[in-house]
């Protein structure tokens, strides 16, 4: 045996040792997510498989295939039949027979190299499955699908409005320039229900067309999540009649819609329409009439 075909059978086998250990590692990565998982191990069996898949595709690549370069000869445009040869060409191809390159090589001649080793690509393909099934198991982790549920909250018609302590909120009790954390009833602590209940004065509110009876005697309500990144907008500025949200310190004109007058917000928070019950308190008119929080779904 030849020292060239000696230096191959030893490519080979090394060759079909790593794509044996990136298949085993893969399997173990699987196992190891399927499990329960662990974060250090998993990074470390991936790593080790993608490395050794990708080792050993290097190395077959440099050692075992032809080295090229591979240049195709043109034909003198005098020798060429300029009805013929396009179509002798499209035969060719059609029947799968190659063209003749310089030096006695084809270009198939690559895959023709890949296919005389057919243990190796069977173990190529192997360890190519082990990381496709290790890459499905994390489809797991994306939980379950939120349908609809982040376009609606727990708001409905004729829910009463109830502070953080679960006391019913009266229409008229707060002073102008006060604002309350409130909460559907029953609903108490729901992070997307969060609401800030203000008192305005009725002549300074800027309604919008549709929504003039959405704020009786000057008590309007806001989501209190931020229309930025979801965080609690929890400081009223009674002087500017603004509210702060002190994560990325966006402000919001609780005259003019709660619209966005500085910072990186660039929706109004989603207000929600009020009315007066029968009983003197404060009860929603409905759920939230857009969806609250950062705008994602906005977003082609
Ligand atoms: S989350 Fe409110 S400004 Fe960024």
């Amino acid at each position: 045996m030849s020292d060239t075909s000696r230096d191959e059978r030893r490519t080979e086998r090394a060759i079909a040792v790593a794509l044996v250990l990136s298949a085993i590692t893969a399997l173990g990565l699987a196992v190891t997510y399927a499990t329960g998982g662990q974060v250090q191990l998993e990074g470390f069996l991936l790593g080790l498989s993608l490395g050794t898949m990708g080792w050993a595709l290097c190395a077959w690549g440099k050692h075992l295939l032809p080295p090229g370069p591979f240049v195709q000869q043109r034909q003198h445009p005098a020798e060429a039949d300029p009805e013929q040869e396009p179509v002798s060409r499209l035969v060719d191809e059609a029947t799968g027979e190659a063209s003749t390159l310089p030096g006695g090589g084809t270009d198939t001649e690559g895959l023709d190299a890949v296919g005389r080793r057919p243990f190796l690509v069977k173990l190529l393909v192997g360890a190519a499955g082990a990381l496709g099934v290790a890459a499905l198991f994390p489809i797991r982790s994306l939980g379950p699908d939120p349908g609809r549920t982040l376009f609606r909250t727990s708001w409905r018609k004729g829910a009463r409005l109830v502070t953080e302590e679960g006391r019913l909120v009266r229409a008229g009790e707060l002073e102008v320039g006060s604002v309350l954390t409130v909460f559907p009833e029953g609903h108490i602590g729901e992070a997307d229900a969060q609401t800030l209940l203000i008192r305005a004065t009725e002549d300074d509110l800027r309604t919008r067309p549709g929504r003039e009876d959405w704020a009786p005697r000057g008590q309007v309500a806001y989501s209190k999540v931020c229309t930025h990144a979801g965080c609690p907008v929890g400081l009223y500025q009674v002087e500017s009649r603004r509210l702060l949200c002190p994560c990325h310190q966006s402000l919001f004109d609780v005259i003019d819609g709660a619209r966005p007058v500085f910072g990186p917000a660039s929706r109004s928070l989603p207000q929600l329409a009020l009315d007066v019950d029968d009983d003197g308190y404060l009860i929603a008119r409905g759920d939230y009439d857009e969806a609250i929080g950062p705008g994602f779904w906005e977003r082609p």
